[in-house]
């Protein structure tokens, strides 16, 4: 269990290191509206939710109140309609996502929702400073962004 959520919480860290490396483009390119909406969302989400796997890790020092700002920020962002990245037409350009999304969009839209209520689940354990129930919940919010990627997402830019 515990080999398991290590595994999860690397797995979610190599897609925050990902983000910050130059081939990433959280810009905003006026001709793909859509694409650079939802890569710049994604971005946030990942640059919140980077560091608290960190903390969990014992890579940054764990700290209460940073925790919680995170947690928070990360529900305020989940809480925003994802859904608006990917509106019709905005299944190519540069983007890694995959044609499947627009094909399936009431299963991407359940995974985009496990996401947000996993993430309220770990809200609250990260205000009540429960150590090791923040670290359950971040795991299994590590699963949520995990399941929608290996189905939805390419690890190559696609066009
Ligand atoms: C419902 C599906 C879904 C969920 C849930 C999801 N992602 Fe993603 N994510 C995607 C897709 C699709 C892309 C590719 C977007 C594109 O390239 O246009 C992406 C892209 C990204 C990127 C790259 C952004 C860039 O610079 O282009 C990061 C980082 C990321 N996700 C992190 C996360 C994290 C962290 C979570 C969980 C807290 C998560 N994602 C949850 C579908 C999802």
């Amino acid at each position: 269990m515990r080999k398991h959520l290590c595994k999860i919480l690397l797995a979610v860290t190599t897609v925050a290191v990902v983000t910050l490396s130059p081939a990433a483009i959280s810009h905003l390119n006026d001709k793909e509206v859509p694409q650079s909406y939802r890569q710049s969302w994604f971005t946030m989400i990942a640059l919140n939710f980077g560091p608290m796997v960190a903390m969990v890790k014992g890579e940054i020092p764990w700290n209460d109140d940073q925790m919680t700002v995170y947690a928070d920020e990360l529900a305020i962002l989940t809480s925003m309609d994802g859904m608006r990245g990917f509106a019709d037409g905005s299944d190519k350009g540069t983007t890694r996502a995959k044609p499947g999304i627009w094909e399936n969009k009431e299963d991407f839209k359940a995974k985009m929702d496990d996401m947000a209520m996993a993430v309220k689940t770990l809200q609250t354990a990260a205000n009540s400073g429960d150590r090791k129930a923040i670290a359950g919940d971040i795991a299994a919010t590590g699963k949520a962004c995990k399941a929608c990627h290996d189905e939805y997402k390419s690890k190559d830019y696609l066009y």
